[in-house]
């Protein structure tokens, strides 16, 4: 089995390596390419990740290369996890929207949609050479705005599915509260990317028992802790909410806290800046512990069990993934891209069915979509037009003055990497 990581100089992939390093059984990879034109990083990079694999007694091969069309040649599935624009756009995206009292964030409102701009275009121009090279292989997302570039990807008719960690990660801190082993763990897990709900746990799997009233009144506390919401708020809700949702729910607090302290963007860099310095010691031959305080807690464990199950192995039969939504979500147009449970094979995701959502959360989910639209048909389509509507249209901006301050802003700190501005 042939695995390439498109970004594959990123500091997250010793993360990626070490687990398909553990998780050999599941995905026997053979060759794994990492792709990146970033020499230098790719090179630090690589040599770890070769020594992780010489570590563990992994017999596969890791290759570096900045050549694209070689190195998704024959390879089964590609992995998408790139930044265009680096942490120096990130630090823009977190940044500008803060002048209007708007969050700053890489992920959601006016950053966000920023970054959908810079990115669609560049993951369609790769997909599309992935597909000419390589027609069979799976493209499996990691890249953000992952919604709406998992639907970009969808709607140009290629074999996507978008990937995010948020889900395994409360799976794991909930099967760790409840003493129970992950695998036994069953999230009803439901919304868009970084905009989910976790409406029900269950144990052993989609028909199990639901143990979130047990989980709330037990670990309320630290899991309201861990998301820095109350505690109050969790038990009126009755389910449990993303940290991204803390963009919604304390928006003005966190707008606050942004523009006291140094953005995500800042402190990222110095790790990077730190990680690769230790990548490049020959002694080193498992990741850090310092890439532990990056995002992608088990970004590893959901890529290798999405690729098994893609490419016929071993993974879950139930992954949360992003696909179509097809009718799960019914309020949603088919074509919306959607964050649920979803049955996983060699055929794609096929989402499980989704309990009614509670109008609390449908709503803001039909809100987003219609962003999410907006968003893209702007990333396509670019003008200034469509950017304006896009900001106009999100439940954090609404306002015509801030959109209008805010496509100015946008515009102007992404002119480079926007071909129609
Ligand atoms: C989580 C999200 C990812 C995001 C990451 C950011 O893992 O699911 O989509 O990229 O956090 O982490 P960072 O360490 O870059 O702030
Ligand atoms: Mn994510």
């Amino acid at each position: 089995m042939k695995l390439t990581v498109v970004g594959g100089g990123s500091t997250y992939t010793p993360e990626l390596v070490d687990g398909f390093a553990r998780l050999r059984n599941t995905l026997p990879v053979e060759e794994l390419v990492l792709v990146d034109p970033a020499a230098e990083r790719l090179e630090l990079v690589g040599g770890l990740a070769r020594r992780i694999f010489a570590k563990q007694g992994h017999p596969g091969r890791i290759v570096t290369t900045s050549d694209l069309d070689a190195g998704v040649e024959g390879a089964d599935a590609v992995l998408l996890q790139l930044r265009v624009g680096g942490q120096a756009a990130r630090q823009q995206d977190e940044t500008w929207p803060l002048e209007c009292g708007c969050i700053g964030q890489e992920t959601t409102g006016a950053g966000g949609l920023a970054k959908a701009l810079r990115t669609v275009p560049v993951v369609l121009d790769i997909a599309e050479r992935v597909r000419r090279t390589n027609p069979g292989a799976w493209i499996i997302d990691f890249t953000n705005p992952v919604g709406i570039v998992t639907r970009a990807l969808l709607q140009a008719g290629h074999k996507a599915v978008g990937l995010c960690n948020v889900a395994i990660g409360f799976q794991r801190k909930f099967a760790a509260m409840l003493g129970t082993s992950p695998h036994d763990v069953h999230l009803d897990h439901a919304g868009l990317n970084h905009l989910t709900w976790e409406t029900g746990v269950r144990l052993g799997g989609p028909e199990g028992e639901n143990v979130l009233p047990k989980l709330l009144a037990e670990h309320g506390d630290a899991i309201a802790d861990d998301l820095h919401l109350p505690r109050t708020l969790l038990d009126r809700l009755g389910v449990v909410p993303s940290y991204y949702l803390r963009y919604y729910y304390a928006h003005d607090e966190v707008v606050r806290e942004l523009r006291t302290k140094p953005s995500r963007a800042e402190q990222v860099a110095e790790m990077e800046r730190q990680l690769l310095e230790m990548y490049g010691d020959p002694a080193l031959d498992e990741k850090p512990a310092l890439l532990a305080e990056r995002g992608g807690a088990y970004y590893s464990e959901a890529a290798v069990d999405l690729a098994a199950s893609l490419l016929g192995g071993g993974g879950s039969p139930y992954q949360v993934v992003n696909t179509y939504n097809k009718g799960t979500l019914p309020f949603l147009p088919d074509d919306a891209v959607i964050e649920v449970q979803a049955a996983v094979g060699t055929k794609g995701a096929v989402p499980l069915p989704v309990p009614e959502l509670d109008p609390l959360f449908a709503g803001l989910v039909a809100n987003v979509t219609a962003y999410e639209d907006l968003a893209l048909e702007a990333a396509l389509r670019g003008g200034r037009n469509r950017v304006f509507k896009a900001l106009l249209s999100h439940p954090l901006i609404g306002q015509y003055e801030y959109a209008e301050t805010l496509t100015d802003q946008l515009i102007a700190h992404n002119r480079e990497h926007l071909a129609w501005a």
